[in-house]
Parts: structure tokens; C-alpha cells; sequence
């Protein structure tokens, strides 16, 4: 599990690393100058943040290739498109490296080339940075989260944003084509934001990237780990914390969590409370989001019944049936750290529940 958060971890990292130095090699091309700052700081910070790419880079290769849930193949982190993984979006990132360590060998040896030849392969940069970011888009778990996708697009609006200051203050070409060129970088990131909601964004997505159907069916990296199997129904351990916080004329009661085993990834439970006079709590309406380890599915439903100790779920995810569910409690909440089981597909018989709702 360390490995698949350390291979997305990293990835998020290497974006952000790359756009920031993206940004500024811009924004120094189009005459920016960081205050007091002298102009050798500046271009040891550019090159520094290259560095620190090229070994987030490889942290990111190196975990993906030895993380046992994505079948990538090491030819696959050289020679684009030969993932059996995704391959064209996986394909992307290895075009990006491809393009990086051709700017990066070429760097190294710049002494002894011609520097109109340096600066035509240091260009690809600008190439390399686009065929990234539709990498992350198409090939991350995590573009479906909310802040993941954000962050992404964000991105993409900073470095929008720092080419229309560039091309702004630029003396050529003609001012009517910059306009255009202006007004076509701008609209970029809402072209990015119109194709991640009809791709990446859907549900299904995983299966049009083209993750073989052994990865889909089997829940995850847990399940490729073979701790437990993602068959529906499945019940497995809930580690999580719960937090309360006021709302209007009462509070609202946050679970969150991993779920381990099973087909993994995170849960989310949002109650809706009331405080009566005596101090007890009674809830009044609860939502649930339930991620599995391998993102394309998010379930979402509400809270059904509430018991002591024991909330009764019922899912759904875009396009398919109703899945009972029930999340176990102990202890008292809030509290920082909580745990309990998570049965999913399947309410146990002590609640009169539902059996067996396969949804799969
Ligand atoms: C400059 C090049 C690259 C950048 C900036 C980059 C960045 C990213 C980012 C931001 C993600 C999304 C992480 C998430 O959703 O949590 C990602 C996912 C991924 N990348 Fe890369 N990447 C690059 C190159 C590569 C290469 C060469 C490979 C080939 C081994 C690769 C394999 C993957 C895989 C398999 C995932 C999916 C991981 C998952 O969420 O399950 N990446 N990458």
C-alpha cells in the first residue's frame, strides 16, 4: 500500500514541481524578476527545481514499476504506448519522460553543443509539461477527488496565465495575432475542464483508459495484494476518525476513514445531528461517498437507519443497482481515531437487512 500512495503521492509532487518551474523559466523568458533576488539565484533556483524533477521522476517510475497492482512492464517507462495499463495515457507520461531526459542529456552536454540546437531541444519542455498533465488526467486514480482535480486544473490556469503575461509584454508577432494567441490560451483550461467531465471524470473511465479487466474485477490494491477478495459482498475493517463541528441549530458528525481489505480505498460518512437537552445525539439525515481502492467506481447513498454503534448504508454508483452496506462503530465518537467493519453488499442477518445486493 505504501508503494501506491507513495507512486500518486509523487506524481502530484513532479506536477507541481513541474509546472512551478515551468512558470518561472516563462515568466523570466518574458523579462519577470523576483525583487531583490540576482539573476544567478533565480537560475539556480530554475535548475534546482529540474533536479528535484528528474528524482521525483524516477521515485515515481520506480514505485509504480515495483507496486504490484498496475501491470506497467519497465520497457513500458521508456517506449511510449506499450503498457498493456492504460496505454495511451500511461503512454503520455513516458512521452514526458522521454522528452525531460532529452532536455536533461542535452543540458549535461551543452558545452559541447551549438547553442541554437540547445535551445530548439530545451523547447520541448513546453511540449514535455502538456503530455504530462494529460497523463495525470487520464491516468490517475485520484483525478475523480475533488481537490486532486483542482489542483490539476489549477495548473493548468497558472501556466495559461504566465504565457498571456508573456505573450503580452512581447513585441512579436503582430498584435492582432497575439490577441488570438491570447485569447486561445485562455480558453484552455476550460477545454480541459470540458474533456476531464466527459472523460476521466465519468464513471466507466477506467474501463475506456483501457485498465485491464484482471485490475478492474479485482478491487484494487489490496485485493491484487491478495488480502482479501473484492467480491461483493465483503466485509472488512474500518480505520478512520470522526469529527463534530457546529451547524446552524445543530452539528455535523464527520466519519472518515480507510476501508482495509476487501476492495479497499476510503469512506466517508457525513451526519446531519441534533443535540436534544439531555445531551443525547439523534441524527437526522447522513449522506455516504464510498471510493474503492481502484477509483473509477465512487458509490454514493445515504444513511438508512441509524443504531447504536451501527449506521445502515444504502449505495449506489453512477449507472448501476443498489448496494446495502452497514458501517460498524466502536467506541465513542467524535474521536480522533476510530474503527469498526464495513459490510458491503450485504447488511449482516442481526439487522434484518438486505443479503447480497451484487453490484460488480
Ligand atoms: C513527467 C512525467 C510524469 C508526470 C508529471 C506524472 C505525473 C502523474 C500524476 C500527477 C499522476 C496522478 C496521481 C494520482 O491521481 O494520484 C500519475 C499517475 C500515474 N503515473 Fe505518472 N507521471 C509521469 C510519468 C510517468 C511514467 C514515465 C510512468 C510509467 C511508469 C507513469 C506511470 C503512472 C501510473 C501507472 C499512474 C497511475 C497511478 C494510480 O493512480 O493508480 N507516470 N502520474
Amino acid at each position: 500500500m505504501t508503494l501506491w500512495y507513495l507512486a500518486r503521492g509523487s506524481g502530484l509532487v513532479l506536477l507541481a514541481v513541474l509546472t512551478a518551474n515551468l512558470v518561472l523559466g516563462i515568466a523570466i523568458q518574458g523579462g519577470w524578476h523576483p525583487g531583490t533576488w540576482p539573476r544567478f539565484a533565480v537560475q539556480a533556483m530554475h535548475r534546482n527545481l529540474a533536479l528535484l524533477a528528474v528524482v521525483l521522476l524516477a521515485i515515481h517510475v520506480v514505485t509504480i514499476e515495483l507496486d504490484p497492482f498496475v501491470p506497467v512492464g519497465w520497457w513500458a517507462a521508456l517506449v511510449p504506448f506499450v503498457s498493456p495499463y492504460r496505454p495511451l495515457w500511461l503512454g503520455l507520461g513516458t512521452l514526458s519522460l522521454d522528452l525531460m531526459g532529452a532536455v536533461v542529456v542535452t543540458s549535461l552536454l551543452r558545452a559541447h553543443l551549438r547553442p541554437r540546437w540547445w535551445r530548439v531541444i530545451h523547447w520541448l519542455t513546453y511540449l514535455s509539461w502538456p503530455v504530462a498533465v494529460l497523463h495525470s488526467l487520464g491516468t490517475g486514480t485520484d483525478t475523480r477527488l475533488t481537490w486532486v482535480f483542482g489542483f490539476e486544473v489549477g495548473c493548468v490556469g497558472l501556466v495559461a496565465a504566465t504565457v498571456i503575461f508573456r505573450v503580452a509584454r512581447a513585441t512579436r508577432p503582430r498584435a492582432g495575432v497575439r490577441g488570438l494567441l491570447m485569447v486561445a490560451v485562455a480558453a484552455t483550461p476550460m477545454a480541459v475542464l470540458a474533456w476531464s467531465t466527459a472523460g476521466p471524470l465519468q464513471s466507466g473511465w477506467a474501463r475506456r483508459a483501457g485498465s485491464p479487466t484482471t485490475a478492474l474485477a479485482s478491487g484494487g490494491p489490496a485485493a491484487a495484494r491478495g488480502q482479501a477478495s473484492a467480491q461483493v459482498p465483503f466485509t472488512a475493517r474500518f480505520l478512520g476518525s470522526a469529527t463534530s463541528s457546529p451547524s446552524g441549530q445543530g452539528e455535523t458528525i464527520t466519519i472518515s476513514g480507510r476501508v482495509q481489505g476487501g476492495a479497499g480505498g476510503q469512506l466517508l460518512v457525513s451526519l446531519a445531528a441534533s443535540r436534544l437537552p439531555d445531551g443525547t445525539v439523534t441524527v437526522d439525515r447522513g449522506t455516504v461517498t464510498y471510493r474503492p481502492a481502484l477509483g473509477s467506481q465512487v458509490y454514493k447513498g445515504a444513511v438508512v437507519s441509524v443504531v447504536p454503534g451501527s449506521l445502515v448504508l444504502r449505495l449506489a454508483r453512477g449507472g448501476g443497482g443498489a448496494v446495502p452496506a452497514e458501517l460498524t462503530i466502536q467506541g465513542p465518537v467524535p474521536a480522533t481515531s476510530v474503527s469498526g467493519l464495513l459490510y458491503f453488499g450485504a447488511v449482516p442477518a442481526s439487522q434484518g437487512g438486505e443479503d447480497g445486493g451484487q453490484d460488480s
